[in-house]
């Protein structure tokens, strides 16, 4: 056997040997479903793939994400319920269905609670909102991180809200969350709780007026194609949870624990930086794809309408949790 021939052996004997390496780490890389309700090239997307990345990253090949966008698991009960039966490791939600889970994060879902993007981080990333992800424990959830949507806005199909009045009797899909729901009964709408992966035939079909999200979702889900008016009231920040399932977390090292946190909290910043950015062109996207906007929204006359909302939620959350949101800085 010729010198060339016999190297030429030599190199795919060590290729195959290579490559079977290689499937075999592959193999033993564990897999981690991940859902979410939008898609790919959204807000969701955008932390589904960093947290990802960070954690393959951090661990060395050991862990795989298989990202179920848009749905694709179904809506966000269903991926909470997944996390509590181990059939999905890991979610990106909002708060919408959550607060059936974990009675307390409720709070987080009064209107204009917040006063402003940066509030909402400082109360979700210190002492407050650390402690309510540590709530998700008691009820069959680990919660490792919040992230964002923005602050959510009404669309519909009837007329231009410009005033409270303007609501009175608008069939509004709201999340299936008390909170939003005692919201929209009080300012006059006739709030309708819908799984999202239902609401833009509803809106096609006409059997609700409206819907109400913020830009982030209004842009991935292109929302101008069944919706004509939106009103810019920032009625209510919208954060999201990035948790895993307890029967996964069970199964971790602590070294493995950490990477999933860290990169959770990865995720929560790109979903952030990715609202920022939507958020400064989403509006002008909108108005050029033929929807009517009302930006001028006195939010004073929408807290003044709420009042009776307000004592509800003071019951419910405690007037001091609310204070103490109120005062951070
Ligand atoms: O309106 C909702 O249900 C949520 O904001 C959405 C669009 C599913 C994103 O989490």
């Amino acid at each position: 056997m010729s010198i060339t021939r016999r190297s030429l052996i030599a190199t795919s004997a060590a290729l195959a040997l290579a490559a079977s390496a290689g499937s075999a780490i592959a193999q033993q890389a564990k897999e981690v479903k991940l859902g979410y309700a939008l898609a790919v090239n959204s807000h969701y997307g955008a932390a589904a793939q960093a947290w990802a990345d960070s954690v393959e990253k951090g661990t060395s090949g050991a862990f795989k994400f298989k990202q179920f966008p848009s749905s694709a698991l179904g809506g966000e009960r269903e991926l909470i319920e997944g996390l509590q039966l181990g059939t999905v490791e890991a979610v990106i939600v909002s708060t919408g269905a959550l607060s059936n889970f974990v009675p307390d994060v409720g709070v987080v879902d009064i209107p204009f609670l917040f006063r402003d993007t940066q509030h909402a981080r400082a109360v979700l990333d210190g002492a407050f909102g650390q402690e309510l992800l540590g709530k998700f424990r008691a009820r069959g959830l680990i919660a490792l991180a919040w992230g964002e949507q923005g602050f959510r806005h009404l669309t519909n199909n009837k007329h231009a809200v410009q005033k409270v009045d303007d609501l009175k009797g608008l069939k509004i899909r709201v999340t299936e969350n008390p909170v939003h729901i005692t919201a929209f009964k009080t300012l006059g709408a006739s709030p309708t709780p819908m799984s999202w992966p239902e609401v833009i035939g509803a809106l096609q079909q006409g059997t609700i007026d409206g819907q109400e999200n913020p830009i982030s979702v209004l842009a991935s889900a292109k929302l101008w194609q069944v919706q004509k008016h939106l009103t810019l009231t920032s009625h209510v920040y919208a954060p999201v949870a990035l948790i895993v399932s307890p029967s996964f977390w069970g199964g971790l090292s602590d070294a493995q624990k950490a990477s999933f946190t860290q990169g959770a909290k990865v995720g929560a910043l790109a979903s952030r930086a990715f609202v920022d950015a939507v958020e400064k062109k989403g509006v002008e996207e909108a108005k050029g794809h033929g929807m009517q906007v009302v930006t001028n929204v006195d939010q004073a006359a929408f807290r003044t309408a709420l009042e009776p909302a307000y004592k509800q939620y003071a019951a419910k959350f405690g007037q001091k949790t609310l204070d103490a949101i109120a005062a951070v800085k």
